[in-house]
């Protein structure tokens, strides 16, 4: 068996080759030239540091961050084939390559870009990201790249937080079922990671990495006990049971505590709790910080003892210090167990072993004829186009017809870059314009569409593509406002420039003045303003909302964003996203659907009405479309349930107008008295269907008692006994459960 082989193998390493196995560098240690994020230089490994590397530290793991510019599959090939070789060599183990694949391969030039995280999750099509991942897989194992660090299963409560987009939004169902199909898609159906078109997952960044107070990344986090249980961490046991191999830690502190140097979290909560059995790899450089920046550690050494002894398996970015030698001699010292030691390497061998990287450390160049094919390209445009939300559309602007006279304008209207946002062929993204030439902007997708003759285009504003990525540049609104004389209608691009991590932190979530005052001077003219937003997290837009004849949402829609819009503007295909996060009207109403009731609208001043939702600009799984749909009979099988038996609920769902149209049926329940005060509502059950004109179809949810649980004052889950409401569209309908249970 596997275990046989792997406790094998762990017998014949000495000390410094298995703490060798739990060390991860970039590649930037190992290649040539000028270092790191900015290095346009051909890629070549220099031959001594990568023996130095191998021979010295006996390293088991690459990634590559660095050198961040993408490369063709067969230079990746090339690279990865001679750090092989070397370790094979040296060691007899071969090193295990990550990569940041968050929606498509980020580094391999020619590869498939998909929407980022938030807008699959928009989709509500969870089939879709299953097809997207798989297509990552397989372009990610034709770089040669076996072990991809996705997806994020964090949640995107915080508007603020510069990672939102990375993530699946706000609500943790949504984002458990997101999760799995991206496991699935990743690891195959039965995880067998001996497919080479498949690669291991890296669930990431556990836990509570997100919901940092101040909405700036890795800042403190305050989350008690019952909220990390009950909002942030359902999906990582979800992705847990459907077999992920890896996971990444957050980079964090919570409650005061980093979460490197947790026992409670990675030991007692993943490892015995979860029951994880995979690696658990550090963030960035994160054991040097809780030395550095944290200061829980007196020493580096100290963070090393620290962070192994609560859980760590694997150190990413160690180089800075001796992550190694300090190892070593805690082990001599008897100060980190052998134990320890040998439950990490097993973990990392298991991994590798599983991923056949024994038999066959890299693959042969061309064994994978799929890679950027036209059929993967096709689920990458299907995905943008289901993604896409329209959040207005007053008096029917939308669709346009196709003889329209447009002016495409704003700094989004005529970017790759902001389409597709960070790890996009280069850390922050800022490599796009270069390598996605062969595919189309907005502008160049709605001159496509409506014919070039008919468009105008003027940016009005532009981002400054280098230095600060927040700054913008060359505003010109008087010229914008000049080129919409004699157009029908004004497409406003609107939204934010790319970031990835911290340098995406944000002093203020309304849009930038400058936008503004472009939106401002462009609804002046008169003519119907469709505006269309291009951004990673939700910028606030509620003082010129009011004057825009229609809203789309983009999110970040990858290499096909732009065909995807034009084809929703023009009717030829009806859109159908949903917003997987509450978009905000004032920065302080920021909030989820899922709030207590005391978080509700105001009725009049200083009056509350605690029946309502938040004073959200547009709801959670809100969404047009050109078509209408009427729901009707809801019904469920039973009025009165057990607390753990299985129940049915169905709804009848009508296509009432002219078009074809996807509806995003919503189950959500209330549980309208509890021991703690329950959220306003949730999402139980959701179901993505096509309907006709004039089709209508019942669609039923599977249900069990146990959906209905809640963490309780003692932070177990329990399901208790009460009156508790069904809703799905304008239908609702009450029920209760019978008895109490605590599980
Ligand atoms: O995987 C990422 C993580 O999401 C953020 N820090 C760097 C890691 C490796 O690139």
């Amino acid at each position: 068996s596997i275990e046989e082989k792997v406790d094998k193998i762990l017998m014949q390493l000495t000390l410094e080759e298995k703490v060798g196995q739990m060390t991860q560098i970039t590649l930037d240690v190992i290649t040539k030239g000028e270092s790191v994020f900015v290095s346009d230089e051909p890629l070549e490994l220099d031959k001594k540091l990568l023996e130095e590397a191998i021979k010295k530290y006996k390293i088991g793991s690459v990634l590559n961050t660095a050198n961040n510019r993408a490369r063709t599959p067969e230079k990746w090939n090339e690279i990865i084939t001679q750090i092989q070789k070397v370790a094979m060599k040296e060691i007899g183990v071969p090193v295990l390559y990550g990569v940041d694949a968050i929606h498509g391969t980020t580094y391999t030039a020619g590869a498939t870009f998909f929407p980022q995280q938030i807008g699959m999750a928009a989709t509500w099509n969870p089939e879709l990201n299953r097809q997207g991942s798989a297509v990552t897989a397989y372009e990610t194992r034709a770089s040669s790249i076996p072990w991809d660090f996705s997806p994020v299963l964090d949640m995107g409560r915080n508007p603020a937080w510069p990672r939102i987009w990375e993530t699946y939004g706000e609500d943790v169902y949504l984002t458990s079922q997101m999760g799995i199909a991206a496991i699935d898609g990743y690891e195959g159906k039965d995880n067998d990671l001996s497919d080479p078109t498949k690669v291991a997952a890296c669930i990431k960044h556990f836990i509570g990495y997100g919901s940092e107070r101040s909405g700036k990344d890795r800042t403190p986090s305050y989350l008690p006990e019952i909220e990390l249980r009950e909002h942030y961490l359902p999906s990582y046991k979800a992705a847990i049971d459907a077999g992920a191999h890896t996971i990444m830690i957050n980079s964090g502190i919570i409650n005061g505590v980093p979460v490197h140097a947790s026992y409670e979290m990675l030991t007692k909560l993943l490892k015995e709790e979860l029951g994880f059995e995979g690696l658990v790899v550090t963030d960035w450089a994160d054991i040097e910080n809780l030395h550095n920046r944290d200061k829980v550690a007196v020493s580096h050494k100290e963070a090393v003892k620290q962070s192994i002894n609560a859980g760590i398996d694997m150190s990413m970015v160690p180089y800075n210090f001796d992550f190694a030698p300090y190892l070593i001699e805690l082990v001599n010292e008897g100060e980190v167990p052998m134990s320890r030691i040998d439950d990490a390497v097993k973990r990392i061998l298991k991994v590798k072993m599983e991923l056949g990287l024994f038999e066959k450390p890299a693959p042969k160049k061309g064994d994978y004829p799929k890679f950027g094919s036209k059929e993967h390209e096709q689920i990458a445009y299907n995905a943008a186009s289901e993604s896409i939300t329209l959040l207005k559309n007053d008096k029917g602007v939308l669709p346009l017809s196709k003889d329209s006279k447009i002016l495409v304008t704003g700094p989004n209207a005529n970017s790759m870059r902001t389409l597709n946002g960070g790890w996009t062929y280069s850390w922050q993204g800022e490599k796009t314009e270069e390598f996605a030439q062969d595919y189309n902007t907005i502008l160049e997708s709605v001159q496509n569409e409506f014919g070039k003759d008919n468009v105008k285009f003027a940016s009005g504003v532009e981002y400054k593509h280098d230095g600060l990525y927040h700054e913008e540049q060359n505003i010109d609104i008087d010229a914008a406002v000049k080129a919409a004389d004699g157009v029908d209608v004004i497409l406003l691009c609107l939204g934010e420039n790319t970031y990835t991590e911290t340098p995406g932190n944000l002093h203020d979530l309304y849009i930038s003045q400058n936008q503004r005052k472009l939106a401002e001077a462009l609804a002046k003219t008169g003519k119907p303003v469709v505006l269309v937003l291009n951004e990673g997290r939700p910028r606030l837009i509620s003082q010129f909302e009011g004057d825009m004849s229609a809203v789309v949402h983009t999110y970040l829609p990858g290499n096909f964003g732009g065909d995807a819009l034009a084809d929703i503007l023009s009717g030829d295909v009806n859109p159908s996203g949903k917003l997987p996060y509450s978009y905000p009207m004032y920065p302080n109403s920021l909030g989820t659907y899922d709030h207590k009731p005391s978080e509700a609208s105001e009725k009049m001043e200083g009056m509350y009405d605690y029946n309502s939702s938040l004073p959200f600009q547009y709801p959670f799984g809100f969404g047009l479309s050109y078509t209408s749909y009427q729901y009707s009979d809801i019904k469920i099988s039973s009025a009165s349930i057990l607390p753990n038996a299985d129940f049915t609920v169905s709804v009848t769902v009508k296509n009432t107008g002219k078009v074809e149209g996807k509806e995003v049926v919503q189950l959500y329940t209330k549980d309208l008295y509890a021991s703690i005060t329950p959220d306003n509502k949730r999402l139980r059950r959701f179901e993505k269907i096509t309907l006709k004109p004039g089709e209508s179809k019942v669609v039923t949810f599977e249900l069990n008692g146990k959906d209905l649980a809640f963490i309780g004052a003692d932070n177990k889950k329990i399901v208790e006994a009460g009156d508790f409401r069904l809703m799905i569209g304008d239908q609702s309908t009450e029920f209760k459960v019978s008895e109490s249970v605590s599980f």
